[in-house]
């Protein structure tokens, strides 16, 4: 029955990951995926994870029951109370639904799947670049896909005139996709008053902002600071989609815990499409697994929990920050050709390099790194080991 199925390629970023680990080099060295490593070049798990864990296992009332269907309620309250701050309105005024969902992934699933039944615009606005999955999760999810100009190569940082533009064009009620922080796979975020005058555009034409939240705490060290665009969006009163992740935050990675929440205009419609969201979950994978968003549910409730993992994560954004200088001054010291200023300039786990496809083909093979053929390097696998090959390598690269 299937003999007429061609080969179907890798992902473009997991897919590095599979070559990465054929790849018998003992230099070998993986920036594809934007997964946390430490300075020893190994996978972290938080201690406040490592705690919550514990008392989970401790609580003998504790049971691997089915949960319902939207998730672990604690989960979704604080989840909530995490992206839109305390104190926030909305949640006081109880217009915001929350479901737990697979990740930021199955969110942005979830969300699309919801939009194209029940919003009566299927268009949706992704930024150029993005990251590769985006568009595949809307066309699937029944949405059809536009895109709206983003980064700018000839200054390594952002389009503002010709995102504006661009979004200024889209048909009334258009769904706009907006990275909250840290944008995947260039760096490149708006400022506050771009955000505004952002803000201010979607507002006036009626579109719908449907906000991807990979990265809370991880562009600034700050989750408040890193959640900036998203209340700024809702104080004022209006109606947004947010896909939030605890893959990057937490170092959840596998656990797949994420959540989406869809901010309404009053409690009667959040309550209605609560029960709407349900039906589309129920369907695709029935409820979500339970041990992940109670390990997020444990930490968040608890205040020393709390504070611990704020400063682990600050620690994590710091080694990133810091790897971005001993990168660039690296480069410097090589004297290798090119403006390297927007390393430390871009924000979050990724720098978009500018190297194009070849040179990283040529990395790859000569030097055993792999990212992905856009260029793009995932900043948390770097260590200070290992930054003097990654800058031979792209000295290298660029002198070819
Ligand atoms: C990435 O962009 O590397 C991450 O979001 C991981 C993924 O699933 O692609």
């Amino acid at each position: 029955a299937f003999q007429h199925l061609e080969q179907a390629p890798e992902d473009p970023i997991l897919g590095v990951t599979v070559a990465y680990n054929k790849d018998p080099s003992p230099v070998k060295l993986n920036l594809g995926v934007g997964a946390y490593r430490t300075e020893e070049g190994k996978p972290l798990v938080l201690d406040v994870v490592r705690q919550a864990e514990e008392l989970l296992i401790q609580d003998r009332s504790r049971y691997k029951e089915y949960i319902p269907i939207a998730g672990l309620v604690e989960f979704n309250k604080l989840s909530a109370k995490l992206i839109l701050g305390d104190g926030s309105p909305a949640i006081g005024e109880k217009r915001v639904a929350t479901a737990q969902c697979l990740t930021g992934t199955g969110s942005l699933r979830v969300g699309a799947e919801f939009l194209s039944k029940h919003y009566s615009q299927h268009i949706i606005y992704i930024p150029v670049p993005t990251w590769g999955n985006h568009p595949k999760i809307f066309n699937l999810g029944g949405l059809s896909v536009k895109t709206y100009r983003y980064y700018d190569p000839r200054t390594s940082g952002l389009d503002y005139e010709g995102m504006l533009e661009d979004l200024h064009a889209a048909p009334p009620g258009a769904i706009v996709l907006l990275h909250a922080c840290a944008h995947n796979p260039t760096g490149v975020d708006p400022t506050q008053d771009q955000w505004e005058g952002i803000r201010q555009l979607i507002r006036l034409k009626g579109l719908l902002p449907f906000f991807d939240s990979a990265y809370q705490g991880f562009a600034s060290g700050s989750l408040d600071a890193d959640a900036y665009s998203v209340r700024l969006f809702v104080g004022d009163g209006g109606e947004c989609l947010i896909a939030q992740s605890f893959a990057k935050n937490m170092g959840l990675y596998g656990e797949r815990v994420g959540a989406l929440s869809i901010v309404c205009r009053s409690a009667t419609v959040a309550t209605r499409v609560e029960s709407q969201l349900k039906l589309v979950i129920r369907p695709m994978y029935s409820s979500p697994p339970i041990h992940g968003a109670s390990i997020v549910a444990t930490i968040l409730s608890d205040r020393n929990l709390y504070y611990n993992w704020t400063v682990e994560l600050k620690n994590m954004a710091d080694r990133i920050i810091s790897m971005r200088h001993q990168l660039y001054d690296a480069l410097k010291a090589r004297g290798t050709p090119g403006d390297w200023s927007h390393i430390i300039k871009q924000i979050g786990m990724f720098t978009f390099t500018g190297l194009n496809k070849d040179q990283v083909s040529f990395m790859t093979a000569e030097y055993h790194i792999y990212l992905t053929s856009d260029g793009r390097i995932s900043m948390a696998g770097l260590s200070s080991k290992t930054v003097p090959h990654l800058a031979d390598a792209i000295h290298a690269a660029v002198l070819r």
